[in-house]
């Protein structure tokens, strides 16, 4: 009783004017507390933290920007039709792309659900052992013509470079519904506009979405300046590192069992293709490829890199059987079929099966490419990477003998 009277006598003498102050001025406050931690004036950030445990998963992005850019939801759809798309490294330099223009824009990326497969490149073969005998017609096929983006990359990885969500989430359904509660301030739709552009107009910087339609042939002709090395924000590097948990596990699982290893990457297959010129002549876009790739050229080539008796670690799409046997006379020859225990369970696609592939030759002591990328690259052909216009006559001898 007492401590309530004493209570009731301190709050008396205020007056009504001084209360109606203190509130204004705490309403004022408030008000601009709210605007500081609101970087875009969009009630977004506040909604989100609202709604934590629904997009608990998409969260550690939320430090960065909260505005978004969008592509579209295929990545690639090359030439005229688009029910088949290009390899891996192919879909990789499109998004890359695109991840760098979200970071120049400060922009968190709307990635594609779905990656797209080719189907030449979704064989079982590689899996089940070069090493082994497998007829063609007995090569068994994963069917699936795409796969979840995520379950080839790490999201949450990425995000720590470049914030990114999936054009399937939660949060993509909600900045959508936001987007048209803003009005005018909430979507443009653009095609052809620069970067610098998005970036600086602020009839697009204060937007919250950018739906840009990128180039539906491939994403990556957006890069026009990826040739300039200073505008170049992710290196090649960058995707591949961020593949998917149980990829990054059975990957280090793979390279402990291996130890002390090195590794080559040999690609046949699909880059050996020829096609005959006018006269009926065979021609070839990579013409020393098929000869540098057999076993005795390979033999010669990394005598000086690979010292006799070290584990020498193949990924190839090479499919006849016991194709690089010859290499045993040097070398410790190892597969991703000597591994298929741990691969087994895990793998679902091949683009699966090369994110791990990658990964182990990323972590060989020498790794040898077969076509040059780099100045530094070791590589098992000096044939160029980049061409789609010379087609050569395929050449079989040594250099230097007719
Ligand atoms: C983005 O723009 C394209 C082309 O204008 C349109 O077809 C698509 O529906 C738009 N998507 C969104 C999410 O606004
Ligand atoms: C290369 O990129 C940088 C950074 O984006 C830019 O400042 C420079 O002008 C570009 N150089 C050329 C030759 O385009
Ligand atoms: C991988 O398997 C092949 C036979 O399929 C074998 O000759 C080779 O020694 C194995 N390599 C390793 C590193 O175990």
């Amino acid at each position: 009783m007492a401590i309530q009277k004493t209570h009731k006598g301190k709050t008396k003498p205020r007056s009504p004017t001084l209360i109606l102050t203190v509130s204004i001025v705490a309403i004022t406050l408030l008000y601009i507390a709210s605007t500081l931690f609101s970087p875009n004036g969009f009630s977004f950030s506040t909604s989100i933290t609202s709604k934590n445990s629904v997009f608990s998963k998409n969260c550690r992005q939320h430090n960065g920007p909260h505005k978004y850019i969008y592509w579209g939801n295929r990545i690639d759809c090359p030439g005229k039709h688009c029910d088949t798309c290009a390899g891996l490294g192919h879909q990789e330099s499109s998004l890359r792309c695109a991840l760098e223009e979200a970071m120049f824009l400060q922009r968190t990326f709307v990635m594609p659900a779905r990656m797209c497969i080719n189907p030449i490149h979704n064989k079982k073969g590689i899996l089940l052992g070069s090493g082994n005998s497998i007829s063609e017609e007995t090569e068994e096929r994963w069917e699936d013509s795409s796969c979840a983006m995520d379950s080839l990359y790490d999201l949450d990885l990425i995000s720590d470079t470049v914030p990114v969500i999936l054009d399937n989430s939660e949060m993509w359904h909600h900045v959508l519904a936001t987007s048209m509660k803003l009005g005018a301030r909430g979507v443009a739709h653009v095609e052809g506009v620069s970067k610098t552009d998005l970036k600086e107009k602020s009839s697009y910087s204060n937007i919250l979405l950018i739906n840009r339609t990128a180039s539906p042939l491939s994403w990556f002709a957006e890069c026009k300046d990826r040739k300039n090395h200073s505008s170049i924000l992710l290196p090649y590097s960058f995707l591949p590192s961020m593949a998917a948990k149980k990829l990054r596990y059975a990957a280090e699982e793979i390279k402990k069992l291996l130890g002390d290893y090195d590794a080559m990457h040999v690609r046949r297959g699909d880059v050996l293709k020829t096609r005959k010129d006018r006269f009926g002549v065979e021609r070839s876009l990579h013409p020393h490829l098929d000869r540098d790739t057999r076993s005795e050229f390979i033999l010669c080539r990394i005598a000086k890199w690979v010292p006799p008796g070290r584990t020498l670690f193949i990924a190839s799409n090479e499919r006849t059987p016991g194709y690089f046997s010859p290499l045993a006379v040097r070398y410790k020859l190892a597969y991703s079929s000597n591994y298929s225990s741990i691969l087994d369970p895990l793998i679902e696609n091949n683009y699966e099966l090369f994110m791990v592939e990658r990964l182990i030759l990323m972590g060989a002591k020498t790794f040898i490419k077969t076509m040059k990328e780099d100045d530094n690259d070791l590589s098992l052909s000096d044939d160029p990477k980049k061409n789609n216009k010379k087609w050569e006559i395929p050449v079989y001898t040594r250099d230097g003998e007719e």
